[in-house]
């Protein structure tokens, strides 16, 4: 079984499509999480997991330790908010806590990340491989990205006549004076970017390919 993690907030947006088809197209049970949906505290510092590999806090992230520790592979999704993993996929990573001490309980597990970004999402795909290897030693067998190019500022309503939003900052004073539209074709779908999907089906056969090497349970 593999657990997905969509920490997009956005329902049926780029993160969320990328993820599941990833999951899907491994031919394995997989059962998606959105983060969103969901009520996940942040680590408290108490430690008390040291003794237990449980968090004592009965929110939603309660049920998730079994599952993620009974899982074949882990897929982490974040989206790229202010240059980081958004605070839905940080706080879940934060929360893993529990799982990394005197008998670690997902070291040599398999993961995934699938990220979507404006333009960075390589480098929170990185961070979050990092975050993921270095303090779970998870065996992270690999990753796609898609920078959509798509602020929010083309949603809020004021994405052209805004002098503080991303639009007046990334263009000349020219294009931004020129700028007095947003058009559909400026929402990007990863769907529509070969590259995209070739890289979320090859993750997909590498995952399979690594769960199918994984010893036999008992
Ligand atoms: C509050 C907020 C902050 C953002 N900050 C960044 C950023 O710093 N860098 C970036 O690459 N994209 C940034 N983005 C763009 C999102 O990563 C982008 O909208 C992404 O396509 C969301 O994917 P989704 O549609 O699957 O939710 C931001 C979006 C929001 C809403």
């Amino acid at each position: 079984m593999i657990l997905a993690i969509n920490g997009s907030p956005k329902p049926q947006g780029n993160l969320q499509r990328m993820v599941e088809k990833v999951a899907r197209e491994t031919g394995h049970d997989y059962e998606m999480v959105h983060l969103a949906k969901m009520r996940i505290n942040p680590c408290l510092g108490c430690v008390k997991c040291a003794a237990t590999f449980r968090c004592i806090q009965p929110d939603d992230m309660a049920p998730l330790y079994d599952k993620i520790v009974a899982a074949d592979a882990l897929i982490v999704g974040p989206v790229v908010y202010f240059g980081k993993a958004n605070g839905f996929t940080h706080t879940f990573l934060e929360r893993l806590f529990p799982l990394r001490h005197v008998e670690p309980q997902v070291m040599g597990k398999l993961a995934a990340v699938v990220c979507v970004g404006g333009d960075e999402a390589a480098k929170v795909t990185g961070e979050v491989i990092y975050h993921l290897e270095s303090y779970f030693e998870y065996k992270v067998v690999g990753s796609v990205y898609f920078n959509s190019a798509t602020p929010p500022c083309f949603i809020c309503g004021f994405g052209t006549t805004c002098q503080y939003g991303g639009p007046a900052r990334w263009m000349s004073p020219e294009e931004f004076a020129n700028f007095t539209e947003i058009t559909p074709e400026m929402f990007q779908n990863f769907e529509d970017h070969p590259e995209i999907v070739q890289g979320c089906e090859r993750l997909s056969a590498d995952l399979a390919q690594a769960i199918a090497a994984l010893p036999a349970k008992k």
